[in-house]
């Protein structure tokens, strides 16, 4: 059954959402306020890196099941589906910020048809559905909830084979006519009230966010007792209600929506009376991994004066993303002790942080280097030619943040090695 759907907001989330709708029978079209973003999209160029976005893009503009236009209101006149899929970003108290959300409402609200629903897919803090409702006056429009769950870098294809369906609604009609959409998709859907939905996305995250931290904190356990963190995570994985799943220690955790939802959910918690203690000590674990990063390299390295080899600068592998960057933290915290960091990512050009350069070859980020920190496991990373790095750096020091490298190899050619939670 095909629907007509208006999505709002071309970002990774709205795109994705788009994109994949149309590929699955619908009728899509996409709004965004910025021109030039409208103008690249009507002619298949996608501005994000996302595995096989351009592709469905491109599907979606051939069949004519995909097309986009500038502003909202042009996108809603016809649509019985309209997904807000607008950046909520956080304020300065930790909060997200809504302003987004509701002048985008209460921009549609006048151009919609009986019978249409509203859909909230941005990461909303509870009662924001409710919200929606308020800024557009419309009691005859439904507001629905149904969060994503999507990962940079494989946003598509977790949108077509999802874990789960998570439908918020107070309407269960309205609920009905949502989860017919995904009727192409094969996942387990399910119906719960807006608040149900809403704190969902939010625990999920906040639970894979302690998942993470938890294992950064068994790697210094292990680094404290002369455990090998990588055995012992083998010997919890086993057990299948841990799994091995999201299990990897690291130099921390970042991204666009880890470090502003846990910061977010304690928000939510703190404003409704119970203190969130637990994930608070999350995110202090995590800054402290950042630092925990650095202190590994000044144990081999004085940092003032010193240069740093930086290989990753991504959030994480397969993505261009720099926001909230781990790598970027611990460039921050070397800069700030003094040092001179050059950095190498394969899918970064340019960032913004003093005393950090961006150079367009691993090797040459090594060159002259009295340390090396890899910081983002990409692949590559794995193959580099470990003889060349040697003879392009002054000091033969690798702090592996993220237990990439072939350590036996890197010692035989007369570096020091410290992992995560091993030696
Ligand atoms: C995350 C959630 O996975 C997704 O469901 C949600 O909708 C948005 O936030 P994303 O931000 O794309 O997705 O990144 P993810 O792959 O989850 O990784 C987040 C951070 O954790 C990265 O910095 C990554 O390097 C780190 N990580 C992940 C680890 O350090 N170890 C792991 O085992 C997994």
């Amino acid at each position: 059954m095909t629907s007509k759907i208006a999505v709002i907001g071309t970002g990774y989330v709205g795109l994705t959402t788009g994109a994949c709708f149309a590929h699955l029978g619908h009728d899509v079209i996409c709004a965004d306020i910025v021109p030039e973003k409208i103008d690249r999209l009507r002619n298949g160029d996608v501005p994000i890196h996302e595995a096989g976005l351009t592709e469905l893009v491109q599907e979606g503009l051939d069949t004519g099941r995909l097309s986009f236009v500038l502003g909202a209101e042009h996108a809603v006149g016809e649509a019985e589906f309209i997904y807000l899929c607008v950046p909520t970003p956080q304020s300065a108290d930790g909060s997200a910020d809504l302003s987004y959300l509701q002048s985008a409402a209460a921009e549609i609200s006048p151009h919609l048809q009986p019978g249409a629903i509203v859909v909230n897919k941005s990461t909303v803090p509870v009662g924001s559905t409710r919200l929606v409702e308020q800024a557009m006056r419309r009691s005859d429009i439904p507001v629905v909830s149904n969060p994503e769950f999507l990962r940079e870098g494989t946003a598509v294809d977790d949108f077509l084979n999802p874990d789960r369906v998570v439908i918020g609604a107070d309407d269960q009609a309205a609920a009905g006519r949502v989860a017919a959409l995904y009727l192409g998709v094969r996942a387990p859907v399910m119906v719960t009230d807006p608040a149900s939905a809403e704190t969902c996305k939010y625990a999920a995250n906040a639970f894979l966010a302690t998942k993470l931290s938890f294992t950064n904190a068994i790697a210094a356990v292990c680094e404290a007792v002369g455990a090998d963190v990588n055995d012992v995570l083998l010997g919890m994985g086993y057990d299948h209600r841990i799994g091995h799943e999201f299990l990897r220690p690291g130099p921390g955790w970042g991204g666009s929506c880890f470090p502003k939802d846990s910061r977010a959910i304690i928000s939510i918690a703190e404003d409704a009376g119970y203190d969130f203690a637990l994930m608070r000590g999350v995110v202090t674990v995590n800054d402290e991994q950042f630092d925990r990063i650095v202190r590994k390299v000044g144990s081999v390295v004085p940092l003032e004066g010193a240069t740093i080899a930086l290989l990753g600068l991504a959030f994480k592998a397969g993505t261009d993303d720099t926001r909230e960057s781990p790598a970027l933290a611990v460039a921050r915290r070397l800069v700030a002790a003094g040092a001179t960091v050059r950095g190498y990512d394969p899918a970064v050009t340019e960032v913004d942080v003093d005393g950090l350069e961006v150079v367009d070859d691993a090797y040459a980020a090594c060159d002259g280097a009295n340390a090396l920190v890899i910081a983002t496991e990409w692949d590559d990373f794995k193959w580099l030619d470990l003889d060349k790095i040697a003879d392009a750096m002054a000091d033969k020091h690798i702090v592996d943040a993220r237990n990439l490298l072939d350590r036996g190899a890197v010692k035989r050619r007369g570096f020091t090695y410290q992992g995560v939670g091993r030696s």
